[in-house]
């Protein structure tokens, strides 16, 4: 049967303190809803009808990007999850299977709901379930002597016995939708919490003779919901141990693992070192043998095989070349194209900037707007001067030019292949082959210079 997916995304989420709808709030990087929404695709269902309410134009929004064949349902009052299951159910067809997500539960596995929705494929009811240690106020699984579940408790209205049970209800159930659509027509409000539960639906198909099936969620992390930042907090953590697992087993070796946090789809050749404390965010490809000094940002970058990139650098946007050594206290900005073997060294900033082959500024530089060649040396201080205060303006340095230290390029220049700039030169005008700029004035040694001495009055 076509499988069809509801994911609950309409409360307020109160127990953030917050002005952001509670799925927006990222994990790993990501707002939790992306996360739901991102597992429930990769099950290629008929249909995702997400329900929202609370900031449904923001949850909206935040999924524009990549919202084809999802159905938007309203829930305008959040009268519980079974209310909100029964609108999202009046536009979904009655001939398939239901499957039902929480927009926060958000590490839920595909195989684990694979399990759930297998159940409703053979005609029964399908829920999620899992042993915690501190159950919490979660949903209570009661069981009856053979073991067979019965009912699903809310904590506020479950007996002091019943909170005893340590088996917890995740949320996450499928059925036949037919079933379903019964069930919820028959939920009630006459609970601790005047709402529509969903969780009603077990006793409901125990009574008509459907089965039950529980399904052992693999880990407790799968199954957390986040209702505070301190269950955001915690997932982060477990989050982000998944994702270091999964780069040391691809051969990426990490000073700390729990000191670092990676925030996108990151990619590890063999043999890649990362130091503590660095942030890995975004599209991040990192090539084999590339070492990642520790405090560093890497975003949206491709870096190639044996580079190393020094404490504190900060590369985004970037495609460093094979070999090249960047920092420490490098920012390689959006833009930069680096070959093989490149320096940028200590406090050098990079934007829109191409450098050839072996071509090294090693210090104290800002190059913008700039297509640099093979084999360039750019002093120490050399700043191009790319803005006029309306428009950008390019710089061009040929193959194998020097640009002395404390250079000020001002664009649009063209400096041309093996011409040579003289410290503390202020250029306006373009340098042929060979040439050598000395843009400043001449040195002068003035003789019988006395220097200033100290002021009766002392220094004000
Ligand atoms: C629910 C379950 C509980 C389970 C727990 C697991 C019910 C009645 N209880 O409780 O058994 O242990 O999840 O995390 O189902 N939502 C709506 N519309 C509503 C109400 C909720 O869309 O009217 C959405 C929320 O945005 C949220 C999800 O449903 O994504 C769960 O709602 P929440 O209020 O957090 O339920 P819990 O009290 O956690
Ligand atoms: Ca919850």
């Amino acid at each position: 049967m076509p499988t069809d997916i509801v994911v609950l995304a309409a409360g307020k989420g109160t127990r953030m303190n917050s002005n952001i709808a509670k799925v927006l709030h990222p994990l790993a990087g990501r707002p939790l809803i992306h996360h739901v929404i991102g597992t429930a695709k990769r099950l290629q269902p008929r249909h995702i009808a997400v329900v929202i309410g609370h900031q449904g134009s923001e949850v909206r929004a935040s999924l524009a990007d990549d919202d084809s064949g999802l159905l938007w349902v309203e829930q305008r009052e959040q009268l519980g999850t079974g209310h909100a299951v029964k609108l999202a159910k009046e536009q979904l067809p009655n001939d398939g299977v239901m499957l039902v997500l929480y927009g926060d539960v958000p590490l839920i596995s595909q195989q684990t709901i694979a399990q759930c929705e297998h159940a409703a494929n053979n005609g029964s009811l399908g829920v999620i379930v899992a042993e915690f240690s501190n159950p919490a106020e979660l949903g209570r699984i009661v069981r009856d002597d053979t073991g067979a579940v019965r009912e699903i408790v809310e904590f506020k209205d479950a007996t002091p016995e019943q909170r005893q049970i340590r088996e917890i209800n995740s949320g996450i159930v499928a059925a036949p939708t037919q079933y379903l659509a019964q069930w919820l027509s028959r939920l009630q409000s006459n609970n601790a919490q005047q709402e529509y539960y969903l969780t009603d639906i077990i006793a409901m198909a125990v009574q008509d003779g459907i089965d039950v099936v529980p399904i052992n969620a693999v880990s407790e992390a799968e199954v957390t919901g986040v209702n505070d930042r301190i269950q955001l907090a915690q997932l982060e953590r477990y989050a982000q141990t998944q994702r270091v697992e999964e780069l040391m087993l691809a051969g990426a070796s990490f000073a700390d693992p729990t000191r670092v946090d990676i925030r996108g789809e990151i990619r590890v050749g063999r043999d890649c070192f990362i130091d503590a404390n660095v942030l890995l965010s975004g599209a991040v490809e990192l090539e084999d043998g590339v070492s990642i000094g520790p405090g560093c940002v890497i975003s949206d970058s491709r870096i190639g095989a044996g580079t190393t990139v020094l404490p504190n650098t900060i590369v985004d946007g970037a495609d460093v070349g094979p070999s090249c050594s960047l920092g420490p206290f490098a920012r390689v900005r959006p833009g930069s194209v680096l070959g093989t073997g490149v320096k940028i060294g200590n406090f050098v900033e990079t934007k829109k900037t191409r450098l050839g082959d072996n071509a090294k500024a090693s210090h104290l530089a800002y190059l913008g707007d700039a297509e640099i060649g093979r084999d360039v040396n750019v002093g120490a201080g050399t700043v191009t001067c790319n803005y006029d205060g309306v428009n950008k303006h390019r710089t061009h340095i040929g193959d194998g030019a020097f640009i002395g230290t404390n250079s000020t390029l001002v664009a649009p220049i063209n400096i041309a292949a093996k011409a040579f700039v003289a410290a503390g030169s202020a250029l306006t005008k373009d340098v042929e082959q060979e040439q050598l700029a000395v843009g400043r004035s001449r040195q002068r040694n003035i003789d019988g210079w006395s220097a200033p001495s100290a002021s009766p009055e002392g220094n004000t």
